[in-house]
């Protein structure tokens, strides 16, 4: 079923070098002084429930800062003698755990394949971070993370010893670094977009597959097993965030995450799903009619929806502040729902946060970061400002309008009762304007009418 599809992939990008690391590296410590350490551990296993354990994923700070994608891990970044080391505490080479468990780089691995100068076992940490820590003025260090490194900092900060009396050694701020990293990872460079590329190429994709076996009868758990399994047919790991596959009124619940109802043939799906491509995230949203032909009072919601979209994308430029595009959204969805006689309030009345009417139907955001992680770091009012959009930064644009019948602290239209569209795209901001990562996913209502229940 997936080959057709997967064929009109492109090849799957270059994976980012060695080279790109140790620049991100070496622009991080461009921010540092020598005196200070930066630590970043890789979280623990989650488990699902007694000895079984989730599907392992590292944080994004060290996938950014360095690929390392293992378990058990810490990164730390300190400078001797006026050269910045980057060392790597992992797992040791196990035979034993390897044939349970899966083959793992060790330290040989680390050193060979990673932009790491000094690799140690994991079991030498107290003793090698403990004593860089004793040199060090200011800590770099999310708490919370690895309890053994918390406990190394908070002694290193407390000792007074002779050394600290005589020489005036020893930490003395502990600080969270990951305000830090999130600047650099707000700008992608064009190897983390090749990968986003690929991400949202194979998400666009997946939505098709899914308009294409659309039909009455079909549920929600199977419209998503298609896409997922389209992720992990095209290379994805998985998906980006869970799929939210909702149909008729559960398409007006904006985390709906069950997916176990049946389709009708008069109801509208949305489906908001994405896939994680070495570590990147793609995040499309897409509304159809199961019967593959809108309704009038469907297609006006959707053509208002796509419109509020358009203008939003319109305004994803350098230079302009990054709530932009949700004021683009708002304006051209609340003259819609005037026009359609569904708000009785003038457009600015309409539009105001505490008595507009838009926010009944309208309740969220337009656009949030995407990049390693789906609701990515930046500041987005850093000094309370609003950030000013610069090349090389990605967001979603993804506005919608919900009419959930079900709703008791409204009044539901009823020729829009339980109608639910979001439309959803990841927007790279450049020097020439938007660029729409997720532009193969069909979108405009003669496309999605021409491939709703037409399987390829
Ligand atoms: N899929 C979550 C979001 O759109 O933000
Ligand atoms: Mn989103
Ligand atoms: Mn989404």
């Amino acid at each position: 079923m997936f080959a057709e599809a997967y064929a009109r992939l492109p090849k799957q990008p270059q994976p980012t070098t060695v080279e790109e690391y140790r620049g991100r590296q070496s622009r991080l410590t461009n921010r540092f002084r020598n005196e200070d350490v930066l630590i970043v551990s890789s979280p623990s296993f989650a488990v699902h429930s007694n000895d079984v354990e989730y599907r392992y994923r590292t944080s994004s700070d060290l996938l950014y800062l360095t690929g390392w994608t293992e378990p058990e891990s810490v990164y730390v970044l300190r400078c001797v003698d006026g050269r910045w080391l980057s060392s790597l505490f992992v797992q040791p080479k196990d035979t034993l755990k390897e044939i349970w468990e899966g083959r793992r780089p060790g330290v040989e691995g680390a050193l060979q394949d990673f932009p790491i100068d000094e690799a140690f076992n994991i079991d030498e940490l107290a003793n090698e971070l403990g004593s860089w820590l004793n040199e060090a003025k200011r800590v770099f260090v999310r708490g919370g993370v690895n309890q053994e490194v918390d406990d190394l900092v908070q002694s290193a900060v407390r000792k007074r010893d002779r050394a600290r009396q005589h020489f005036g050694t020893g930490p003395v701020s502990v600080e969270d670094p990951s305000g830090i990293i999130a600047e650099l990872r707000l700008r992608k460079s064009p190897s983390e977009i090749e990968q986003m590329v690929y991400a949202s190429k194979v998400a666009s994709i997946a939505h098709e597959l899914a308009m294409r076996h659309s039909r009455e009868g079909v549920t929600e758990f199977q419209l998503q097993s298609i896409i997922e399994g389209f992720f992990s047919y095209a290379g994805a790991s998985g998906w980006s965030y869970p799929s939210i596959v909702g149909c008729g009124e559960n398409a007006t619940i904006l985390h709906y995450t069950a997916n176990q109802d049946v389709c009708g043939d008069d109801e509208v799906i949305l489906i908001d799903a994405g896939a994680e491509y070495r570590g990147y995230a793609s995040d499309i949203t897409r509304s159809w009619p199961i019967s593959g032909q809108f309704s009038d009072a469907q297609r006006e919601i959707y053509e208002l929806v796509l419109r509020s979209q358009r203008a939003a994308i319109e305004v994803c430029k350098v230079g302009e502040p990054y709530t932009a595009p949700h004021e683009a959204a708002r304006r051209v969805l609340a003259e819609g729902l005037i026009e359609l006689g569904i708000i009785d309030q003038d457009l600015e009345t309409a539009l105001d946060p505490d008595h507009g009417d838009l926010k009944k139907w309208y309740m969220h955001n337009t656009s949030h970061w995407i990049g390693l992680d789906v609701h990515d770091v930046g500041v987005y009012k850093p000094g309370g400002e609003p950030r000013l959009l610069e090349a090389g930064m990605c967001l979603t644009v993804e506005p919608g309008l919900y009419f959930g019948a079900w709703r008791p602290d409204v009044d539901c239209p009823e020729r829009y009762s339980n109608i639910g569209i979001r439309i959803e795209d990841d927007v790279l901001v450049t020097g020439d304007g938007p660029v729409i990562l997720t532009e193969d996913c069909p979108k405009t209502v003669e496309a999605i009418e021409s491939i709703v229940g037409v399987p390829l």
